[in-house]
Parts: C-alpha cells; sequence; structure tokens
C-alpha cells in the first residue's frame, strides 16, 4: 500500500497537518473496495482530490473515471446526462443516447455537489445504489452497471434532509465512508507551505521572481480566517505574483489584498499608484475599476458626513480640498466634456455659503445624493460582473468548470449567476 506521503507527492496535495493526513489515510485504505464514499468540507478545502486518489488505487483504474458537477447540470437534463435516454423520449431527444452510468460502467462516477441533486434524479440514484439497475430516459427496459460512486459536497448534509431536499436513505447509502476535509484554518502550519507552493507555481507561470513574505505577513496570512480555504489562498498567491513590482510581500502590502471584512466584499487589491498599463487581463482591470470605485465612494462619504457635521461652509471646502480635488479632479480644469459631467454635481462641489444653523435640510438632501451614487456603482458592478461571465464562458466554449475556475468562483456559484443573469 502506498505510503501518505507518496500519495501527496503524486496527486500534488501539499501540507501534513494530522487531520489531512488522516483523511488520506482513510481514503487508501478504502480504495481498494467497492464502498461508496462521501466527501465532505468547505468549499475550497481540495474535495476534488479525493475521489481522482480512490479512481487510482482501485482495480477499477484502467475504466472510465467520470467526474460529474451535479449543480452545474440543469434540473431538466440531468436525469438524462446520468441515465441516457431513448430516442423520441423528450423533445430534441433525435437519437438514443448513453448517459454516464453507461459509459462507466467497470469505472467511478464523481458526483460532485451531489446535495444539488434533484429529488427524482435522487430515486433512480438510489436504485443503481441499491442493484445497480437503472432505466434510460424514455425507456422501460431494465439495463444494469457496474459503477463505484464517490460523491462530495459542501453542504450540510443534516440541514438538507430536515428542510426534505435530500433523502435520508440515499445519503446513508452514499455516505457508507465519510472523509472529512478540515478547512485552512485549522492547518495554520499548512498555510505558508501552500503559499509558497503557489508562489513558485505562479512564479513560473508568469515568467517572473517567486513573491516571498516577510516575517510580519507570514503570521498575518496564517491568522487570517480563509473563509475560501485553498482556493481564495491560491487566489491571493496570483494577485500578489501577477500584480505586485515589489517581491517581497509586507504585512501592509498583504493586507490590502486581504478581504477586510469591516467593508464590503470587494476585493481590494491593487494600489491606486499603479498605471493602467500595469494591468494585463481583464480580471486585474476589473479589479482596479473596483478598486477606484470602492475609494471614491469612501471619499464621498467623508465629504458627506463632514457636511453633516460642519454644514454647507466654506470652511469644508478649504479644509477638505484636497478630497475634493481627489474626487473630481481640478475645478479649474478648461477641458470641457470634463467641466460638463461635474456640473450635474456642482451641489457638492461648489458649496454655497452657508451657516451652520440654517444647513440641516440641504445636507441631508446631499446625503440623498451619496446614496444615488451608491446605487449606480452597484449597477454598473453587476454590469461588469455579467460582462467577465460572458466573455470567460465565450473564450470556454460554454465549459462552465473551465469559466469558474478562471473567475475563482465554484462552478455552483457560477450557475447561480448564469441563472441570475439569464445568460
Ligand atoms: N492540499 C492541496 N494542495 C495543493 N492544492 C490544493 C490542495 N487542496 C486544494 N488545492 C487546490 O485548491 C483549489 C480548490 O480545491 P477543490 O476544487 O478540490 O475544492 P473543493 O473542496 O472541491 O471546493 P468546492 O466545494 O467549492 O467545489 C484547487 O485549485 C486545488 O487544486
Ligand atoms: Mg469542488
Amino acid at each position: 500500500m502506498e505510503s501518505v506521503q507518496a500519495i501527496k507527492q503524486r496527486f500534488g496535495i501539499i501540507g501534513n497537518t494530522p487531520a489531512l493526513n488522516r483523511a488520506i489515510e482513510k481514503t487508501i485504505q478504502v480504495a481498494p473496495t467497492d464502498i461508496s464514499v462521501l466527501v465532505t468540507g468547505e468549499s475550497g478545502v481540495g474535495k476534488e482530490s479525493i475521489p481522482k486518489i480512490i479512481h487510482q488505487l482501485s482495480h477499477r483504474k484502467h475504466n472510465k473515471y467520470i467526474a460529474v458537477n451535479c449543480g452545474a447540470i440543469p434540473e431538466g437534463t440531468i436525469d438524462s446526462e446520468l441515465f441516457g435516454h431513448e430516442k423520441g423520449a423528450f423533445t430534441g431527444a433525435t437519437q438514443t443516447r448513453a448517459g454516464y452510468f453507461e459509459v462507466a460502467d467497470g469505472g467511478t462516477i464523481f458526483l460532485d455537489e451531489v446535495g444539488e441533486l434533484p429529488l427524482t434524479t435522487q430515486v433512480r440514484l438510489l436504485r443503481v445504489l441499491e442493484n445497480g439497475e437503472f432505466l434510460k430516459v424514455g425507456s422501460s427496459k431494465v439495463q444494469k452497471t457496474n459503477v463505484r460512486i464517490v460523491a462530495a459536497t459542501n453542504v450540510n448534509m443534516f440541514e438538507a434532509i430536515e428542510k426534505e431536499k435530500f433523502r435520508e436513505d440515499l445519503y446513508y447509502r452514499l455516505s457508507t465512508v465519510d472523509i472529512n476535509l478540515p478547512p485552512l484554518r485549522e492547518r495554520q502550519s499548512d498555510i505558508h507551505l501552500l503559499f509558497r507552493k503557489f508562489a513558485s507555481d505562479f512564479a513560473l507561470k508568469y515568467k517572473m521572481p517567486t513573491v516571498k513574505l516577510s516575517d510580519n505577513a507570514i503570521t498575518m496570512l496564517t491568522k487570517f480566517r480563509w473563509g475560501g480555504n485553498i482556493r481564495q489562498l491560491r487566489n491571493i498567491a496570483e494577485q500578489l505574483s501577477v500584480l505586485e513590482q515589489n517581491r517581497t510581500i509586507t504585512s501592509e502590502i498583504l493586507r490590502s489584498y486581504l478581504p477586510d471584512s469591516a467593508s464590503t466584499n470587494l476585493p481590494a487589491v491593487i494600489k491606486t499608484s499603479k498605471s493602467e498599463s500595469d494591468f494585463s487581463s481583464e480580471r486585474e482591470i476589473l479589479y482596479k475599476v473596483l478598486f477606484d470605485m470602492k475609494s471614491d465612494l469612501n471619499d464621498l462619504k467623508k465629504l458627506t458626513m463632514e457636511l453633516m457635521k460642519n454644514g454647507n461652509t466654506k470652511d469644508v471646502e478649504k479644509n477638505n480640498e484636497s478630497l475634493i480635488q481627489k474626487i473630481y479632479g481640478d475645478t479649474d480644469d478648461e477641458d470641457t466634456d470634463y467641466e460638463e459631467s461635474i456640473d450635474t454635481n456642482t451641489e457638492l462641489i461648489s458649496i454655497p455659503e452657508h451657516t451652520v444653523e440654517e444647513d440641516l435640510q440641504p445636507v441631508q438632501d446631499k446625503y440623498h445624493f451619496a446614496e444615488e451614487i451608491e446605487e449606480e456603482e452597484t449597477l454598473s458592478l453587476h454590469q461588469k460582473e455579467l460582462e467577465l461571465i460572458k466573455k470567460s464562458l465565450e473564450r470556454h466554449q460554454g465549459k462552465r468548470k473551465l469559466a469558474a475556475q478562471e473567475l475563482g468562483i465554484s462552478e455552483r456559484t457560477l450557475y447561480r449567476k448564469i441563472k441570475q443573469y439569464d445568460l
């Protein structure tokens, strides 16, 4: 039997915490059997490696391994994808088609995001698990298959059962053995290891020197909560590798890349001093746009607060000259287009003289103006997100898995967004 260390090396799994080693050990033990395995753990913890190891260490390794993302297949077609269909079973079924359970006969099927399976499909799946039997959609002929099933989920299955979204009998069938992968925050000693691996991979990929962390930055990295687990750490390592001129990352630099729980979830990843030409890919440009918008909004909030506190006086204008300049640029600018564009905002920039006593009502109106800006910003963010998703899907010929990877989100999130934007 291969050792845990050898398996980690073979499958590119980094880390040495006891909980990770235990999960891999369990995987090695269960692999040669035909027992159904359920891999659990938060999003981004690395669940997808486990079924690959199981397949490769089993007697099925020369047969097919098919990974199915149950969350990414529309409800209307999932039965046909998994079990196939007969010609004429539904509109558009011009040919009889074999499903994954037929194609993978003798092999392994990985049902990723199994918690997303519709209830009707769960019934069909239960039958396969119980006696290896299934029916093609539109057929009454029982077929047999010999498939090993490994499933994965990042949702709480007991809650899903409670809410009657998942069949309890199917859950127990799937989870004869449960392999749980710990969240990254419980693998603190692995965090820097993983970062170094990703930093060196990205240095190779982008042909740049490897980024290194200062001691303080290592501490910050290790203490961070990592809600998105290894996927999030990988994204941060990629952003630092691509965007940072200074290859030694201090805690100050790192802080600007880590999402701030107190502010919005916008990825504040770019220093304002960077010029447009520093950003080669769309994602980087988008980060810059988001960051700039966020920064503008914060400046506007500050200014509005000043006006609320002190009223529309010349003093406010004078004390906040640099802030006003930062938001609106040089108001003496000769450029007519620019002047037109700021004209509608003159309420805020050319502040009329007021006394503190008489200012309350007008100031509240100006606060309202700031809220409008926030709304516009949200709208344009949605627009940008939509464009980014569309382009990524085009680039990958509609392959959601690749698009989701490029966008740094899970396939399920991408699927939801596709539905949300009606793409
Ligand atoms: N131990 C590890 N060593 C190196 N890379 C890892 C490790 N674990 C995960 N990764 C990387 O982290 C990313 C996320 O892993 P994976 O896709 O398996 O997450 P997941 O648990 O399936 O998440 P989700 O529930 O969102 O689908 C992948 O790019 C994967 O290669
Ligand atoms: Mg996954």
